[in-house]
């Protein structure tokens, strides 16, 4: 279905139309399923949730890049860049899917990739992600540290520009107002998808979530999210867990990037109090292992089939367990998990 003609009238349709005139490649699979979880919710005696398959965005194993990256990679492509250079961790899914994008576009893609967690192990410097970087084809350099990493894109940018090549680079995690558009859409997606009466007869239909919740790093996915759903009167709050840096550090990140995506989109900031970003699930750091995460990890897949990945989407769902624990979530009216996708990283 062409996605401009889904539900073409109704409060969305200006964004709708804002970001259909967006530089943009189509990449994904659209819509991604949104299914209820009821073993899971069961056994946590608490409201009805439901979860958003972004890690079944399709490209490359999927995962929230792909949203971001169809944005991303149209604004680059309209600048006439055949390189692209992007930054991140050495399992970073970023890079993994700025990979595959690129093989989809016949792009040069170098990947500049920084030891952000403490192991140098071959299994992690080979695996996971960093194998499916060098399937896509992409130059795959590894670093010690961020500095040296900041240092090797400087020095590819001029090295492509030497060459007679336009490159563009993104920044980690893809997190621009730019990457920022594929999440504003998602919301429409999303909304569409809990508004829409005849949607298989889902328990969901017609029935407004109390509260989506999401694992957030570099802030793009939250930005976009929290935008889409502001410039569409849509009143449904967004909880993030914040699972690399501190949330005091994730909400000014986030502030920045709803003002800059606004402002492109010529349409009204969200107040603050629209970002919530929480501590308490990174436990001892980016990529740590916590035992809130491995049961979140063990009991999705054991209840659901479903599986998340150590890094974000677990820390995440560890987030949404101790609020229904704890009360926060409660009621009748659903709550939603954003599944962000990772599971690569579970293989290192
Ligand atoms: C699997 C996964 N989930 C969540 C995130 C967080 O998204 P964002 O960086 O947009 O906050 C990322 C990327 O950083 C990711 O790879």
């Amino acid at each position: 279905m062409n996605r401009s003609a889904a539900g073409a009238a109704g409060p969305g349709a200006d964004l709708r139309q804002a970001l259909d005139a967006m530089p943009q490649v189509a990449l994904g699979h659209w819509p991604t399923p949104l299914e209820p979880l009821p073993r899971l919710s069961a056994h946590l005696g608490g409201p009805p949730i439901w979860v958003k398959r972004d890690d079944c965005t399709g490209l490359g194993l999927g995962g929230n890049k792909v949203r971001k990256l169809e944005f991303l990679l149209g604004e680059a492509r309209a600048a006439g860049a055949t390189t692209i250079i992007t930054v991140g961790g050495v399992q970073s899914n970023h890079a993994r899917q700025t990979a595959a994008a690129c093989a989809r576009l016949g792009l040069r893609c170098e990947l500049v990739l920084s030891r952000m967690v403490a192991r140098h192990d071959a299994a992690y410097e080979t695996g996971g992600n960093v194998l499916l970087d060098g399937l896509f084809g992409a130059e795959v350099k590894i670093f010690d540290d961020m500095q040296s990493a900041a240092e090797r894109v400087r020095e590819a940018l001029a090295e492509a520009a030497k060459r007679g090549e336009r490159a563009a680079f993104f920044p980690g995690g893809g997190s621009t107002a730019t990457g920022a558009m594929g999440y504003v859409r998602a919301a429409i997606e999303l909304e569409q998808q809990w508004g829409a009466a005849d949607s298989a007869g889902s328990a969901i239909a017609g029935s407004r979530p109390q509260r989506i919740l999401l694992a957030s790093s570099t802030g793009g996915t939250l930005a976009g999210l929290v935008l889409g759903l502001h410039a569409l009167r849509a009143a449904v709050p967004v909880t993030a867990i914040a699972v690399c840096g501190t949330a005091v550090a994730t909400s000014a990140t986030v502030a920045g990037l709803v003002a800059e995506a606004a402002a492109k989109l010529d349409i009204k900031t969200p107040s603050p109090t629209a970002i919530d970003v929480r501590d308490g699930f990174l436990g001892s750091g980016y990529g740590k292992p916590t035992d809130a995460m491995r049961e979140a990890l063990s009991t999705c897949a054991r209840l659901e089939g479903l599986v998340l990945d150590p890094v974000y989407s677990g820390k995440g769902m560890a987030g949404l367990f101790a609020a229904v624990r704890s009360g926060e979530l409660s009621g009748d009216a659903p709550v939603i998990f954003l599944h962000t996708g990772g599971s690569p990283a579970l293989f290192v």
